[in-house]
């Protein structure tokens, strides 16, 4: 991606911030938050370069986001509910902040004439699949969590109004992103709990669920490289997993080494309702398209904890 003019709705957050500093060295960035979850502080390189402007407002505003986006080539959305625990308690998040403001980015690209999209979506859609790792194709979608609910909304969404208006849309269903600035997740809960007890960490679930990570890093790669390509539809993950408790063991050997293990149980092994005990996704599509990722589960874990952990 190169002379563009690329606005990234939740820009202040995790992904957004290192995707405007990754993409502003060569592209004008129009940044987009409205500071619910993300912070100031992650955009203050980037406050620094003649080539970003930070616009503080909130997407399901369809008619201011229609002025700012216009003459814009490319929205990378990624504003949203990030926590699929806070979802169980408060059914109407996720369907405000995912489905509703997607359909909001939509309506606003439609009305401004906008008409390429790459969103963020998740591993959430497939719910509990009977197949791992899981394909693009996998069928029916049942997510067990209204964030995965509202992803599939999204989703849904953006194919109609690709369809009916147009619009270049790519889709990434992401495993969980970890890296600097990582705010949300399991590493960052357990250096949390670590430092307020340092002798105990208390791990939700019974500590075999067992994910794939991927680095940022290697996020960012996979939405520059492939958007555009095949039909837009990309699981982006890794080919190995890691365990809640290797993670645990890896975050006590760092921040607070000696710390025992509290197994905390959850419904059916897992952390919280709606919880996914195993999540593999089958990535052979995105790397048949030339992507490759750096680092495999586990080192991605280990490269998060120590950005997450610099003194
Ligand atoms: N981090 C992961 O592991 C992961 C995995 C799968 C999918 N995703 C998706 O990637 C995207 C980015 O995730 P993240 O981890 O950077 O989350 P994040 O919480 O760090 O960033 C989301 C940002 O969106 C902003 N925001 C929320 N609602 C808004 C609204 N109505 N208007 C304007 N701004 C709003 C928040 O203030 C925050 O800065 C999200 O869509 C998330 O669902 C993330």
């Amino acid at each position: 991606m190169k002379n563009r003019e690329v606005v990234i709705t939740g820009v202040a957050g995790f992904i957004g911030s290192n995707m405007a500093e990754k993409l502003v060295m060569e592209n004008r960035v129009y940044g987009i938050d409205n500071l619910s979850w993300g912070k100031k502080e992650n955009l203050e390189s980037l406050f620094k370069n003649q080539n970003f402007k930070f616009i503080n407002m909130d997407v399901k505003n369809t008619e201011q986001l229609a002025r700012e986006i216009e003459g814009k080539d490319i929205i990378i959305h990624l504003s949203a509910n990030p926590d699929v625990r806070k979802s169980a308690e408060d059914s109407q998040i996720d369907f405000n902040e995912n489905a509703l403001a997607t359909y909001s980015v939509l309506e606003a690209m439609r009305k401004s004439d906008v008409n390429e999209i790459i969103f963020a979506s998740s591993s959430t859609v497939y719910g509990i699949p009977d197949l791992m790792p899981t394909p693009e194709n996998y069928g029916p979608l049942k997510p067990v969590s209204h964030y995965g609910a509202s992803k599939l909304a999204a989703e849904g969404f953006i194919f109609s109004f690709s369809n009916i208006y147009g619009f270049k849309s790519s889709i990434f269903r992401f495993a969980n992103v970890v890296g600097r600035r990582g705010t949300h997740g399991v590493i960052y809960d357990f250096i949390n709990k670590l430092k307020k007890s340092p002798d105990t960490l208390e791990v939700l679930g019974d500590g075999t669920q067992s994910k794939s990570y991927i680095h940022i890093d290697d996020t960012m790669d996979a939405m520059i490289e492939l958007h555009g390509k095949g039909d837009g539809l990309f699981n982006i993950g890794t080919a190995t997993r890691t365990s809640v408790l290797e993670i645990a063991k890896m975050v006590i050997s760092r921040v607070s080494p000696g710390a025992k293990i509290k197994i905390m149980g959850g419904p059916g092994g897992g952390g919280w309702k709606g919880d996914i005990k195993v999540m593999h996704l089958d990535i052979k599509k995105a790397l048949s398209y030339g992507w490759k990722y750096r680092y495999e589960s586990t080192e991605a874990v280990k490269k998060a904890l120590e950005e997450l952990t610099v003194i």
